[in-house]
Order: C-alpha cells, then structure tokens, then sequence
C-alpha cells in the first residue's frame, strides 16, 4: 500500500523582527499583556520600505529550501499546492506565482487552497490522496502568508494585530516505498455557521461596487476576531479531531511522538496539550519567535522541529488546525 510521505522541509521568514514593544509603540499595548494572553514575544515582518514581497515570494523561498531539502529538482514536481490566506493578487492565485518564480516546468498544475490556519492540512489531504492514486508523485505543498501589510495597528485592531506574523513553509511529498511509513491518517472538518467569528468580509463580491472609499471607512478590509469564542472551538475542536485520527489507527495520545499543534496562541496550545494529557515533551510551540503564520504554522514548526532533531525515523508525528470558517483537522504520520 502506497503512503505519502514527507521528502524533505523548508522554511523562508523575512529578517525584520517586531517585537511586542514595538508594537507598543504603534497602539495601547504591552508586552506584559500580549506573553500573558498569546505566549507571543516576537514575530517576523516583511520590511516593505527596504524589500518588499508578497506571500508567493516568501513561498517560492519556502519552495526553494524545501526543493534543496528533499533533493528533488524542480523539474520534478508534478503538482503545486499553495495554502495562503493572504494572496499577492485576488486572482490569479499564488499557485501560478510560484511556478513562475521556481521556473516549475509549464503544463504543471497549480492548485489554491483557501482554508486560513487549517489549509496546510487541507492541502496535505489533497496531496495524499493524489499521491496514494498515483496520480502525481512530487507534489511541492507550501502554507505562505503576509499578514503585516493587512493589520489595523490603531487600538480598534490590537486584539488581531499583535497575533500574527509573516513566514512562509513548503514541503515536497512523494510515495513511500513501504506502507510503514508516511500519513496514515487526516480528518478534515468545517462549520461554515460560524463563518462571522473570524472573518475579513471586504471587498465582497456581494457588495456593488466591490470596492470604493466609503467601503474602506469602517475597519471592514481587516480581520476581526470574536477571541473567546474562537478560543473555546479551537480548545474542543484539535483535541476531538485528533482523536478521531488516532481513533481509526487503534492508536491514543499517549503514543504520539510529537504532536504539532497549529501555532494559534500559546494558551490554546496548552489547553490542548492539557486535554489530551500530553507530556511538555510531546508539544512543539514556535509561536513566542514567530507569531501565528496561519497557513504556514504549521510546516514551519515541522521543519524547524525536523532540523532540531526532535523528530526521528519511525516516530509519530500528529498535526491539528484550526481556524476561520470554522475548520478543523488533524493528521497522523508515521516518519
Ligand atoms: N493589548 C492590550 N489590551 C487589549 C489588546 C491588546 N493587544 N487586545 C484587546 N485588549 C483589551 C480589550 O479591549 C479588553 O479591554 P476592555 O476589558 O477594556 O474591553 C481587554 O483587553 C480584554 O479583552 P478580551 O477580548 O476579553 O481579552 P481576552 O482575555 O479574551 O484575550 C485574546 C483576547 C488573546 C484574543 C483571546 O480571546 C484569545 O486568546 N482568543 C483566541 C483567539 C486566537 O488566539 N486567535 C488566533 C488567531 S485565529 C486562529 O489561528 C485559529
């Protein structure tokens, strides 16, 4: 049986580090209050005035890295997958943007994946179900995100604005030469009822023109956040999904050799870990250095946490998102 498994990792963050004082200086905040509610202490900014990019750019880089990673050439890759929240473009997506900047060879197909802080594990899905079919055989998934261009830094936006970072992270997928390694398992979920809870709702297709001054007077082009309920669904939600994963493989939480939990706020992270009565040495967290990346969170904890050395041949390996939609998911891999 054919199984997907993980060629190689790679990540791209921009260099300018934000720290929660320089935050402070923008908007009524503290470092004091941001570490207590989110574990965040620094997080990564594109530097627009000495080297602007997009999120296609930080992915490409992420791509690049990845590629070098997994010693698979670009000329190899038969699928890309790009997982952003925050596109250079509403259309064409970043997938085609990535192609471009990695010279990937034309007639490849380039797929967007539109599912926030759990599109990486959307897109993996989506991966492994064309590896398992045989369809393609290298398929470079990357999670990608701008978010510092996007954010209302006045105290209306505080609550969204001190949470998220930009970075981006890519892996290279393939078929495993035996089926004791590789993704054993992924549940994907959604409740689109709770689509208002966090959302950016402009500029709308629904509203006519899509997009004028008035539009832009009301704060409604950035994120906004119901916090605590957002809180309460992610805390309920990764534990109950990674359950269901492990569930199927007659497997529990004690045999988990790393879960990668998506870096959404560092207490989220804790309550999970709580539930699911996880040992510290089970949990990998990133979020103090770099913020939450959304759909980049993910990858670029495995692959820091890969080239740490904190993940071994034969471990198992759970990752769990959540995030606007609601959606949710979990996957299981045997590394
Ligand atoms: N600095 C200082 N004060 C702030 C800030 C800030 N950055 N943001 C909000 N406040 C104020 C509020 O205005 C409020 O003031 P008030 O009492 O005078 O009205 C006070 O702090 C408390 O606000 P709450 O919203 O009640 O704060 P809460 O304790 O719920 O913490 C937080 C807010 C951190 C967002 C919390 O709800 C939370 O962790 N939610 C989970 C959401 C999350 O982590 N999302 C991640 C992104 S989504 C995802 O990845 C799934």
């Amino acid at each position: 049986m054919t199984r997907t498994r993980f060629l190689g990792t790679g990540h791209y963050v921009p260099e300018k580090v934000v720290t929660n004082d320089d935050l402070a200086k923008r908007m009524t905040t503290s470092d004091e209050w941001i570490q207590q509610r989110t574990g965040i202490r620094t997080r990564r900014y594109v530097d627009f005035e000495q080297d602007p990019m997009g999120a296609s750019e930080l992915g490409a880089r992420a791509g690049r890295a990845a590629l070098a990673d997994a010693k698979v050439s670009k000329d190899e890759i038969d699928l890309i997958i790009v997982a952003t929240l925050s596109p250079d473009r509403p259309f064409p997506g970043d997938g085609v943007l990535v192609q471009a900047k990695l010279d990937i060879p034309v007639g490849v197909p380039a797929l967007d994946i539109r599912n926030q802080c759990s599109g990486f594990l959307y897109g993996l899905s989506v991966a492994d179900a064309y590896i398992r079919s045989g369809t393609y055989k290298r398929i470079l998934l990357i999670g990608a995100e701008v978010h510092s261009s996007g954010l209302d830094f006045s105290d209306r936006g505080r609550d969204v604005a001190v949470i998220f970072g930009d970075g981006a992270a890519a892996v290279v997928l393939g078929p495993s030469e035996d089926d004791s390694q590789g993704v054993l398992g992924i549940t994907l979920h959604a409740d689109g009822r709770f689509a208002d809870e966090l959302s950016c709702s402009y500029p709308s297709s629904a509203v006519s023109p899509r997009v004028c001054a008035e539009g832009l007077t009301n704060g409604a082009q950035y994120a906004s956040m119901n916090g605590k309920t957002v809180f309460k669904h992610a805390v309920s939600r990764m534990p109950e999904a990674l359950l269901t994963v492990l569930g199927k493989l007659n497997l529990a939480p004690k045999d988990i050799d790393l879960l990668i939990p998506h870096q959404a706020n560092l207490r989220i992270s804790e309550m999970v870990q709580r539930r699911l009565e996880l040992r510290d040495e089970q949990v990998f967290s990133n979020i103090q250095e770099y913020g939450n990346t959304t759909a980049a969170s993910i990858p670029l904890a495995l692959d820091q946490a890969v080239k740490q050395g904190r993940i071994k041949r034969g471990d198992l390996v759970c990752l769990a998102a959540f995030g606007a939609g609601f959606t949710w998911a979990a996957a299981a891999i045997r590394w």
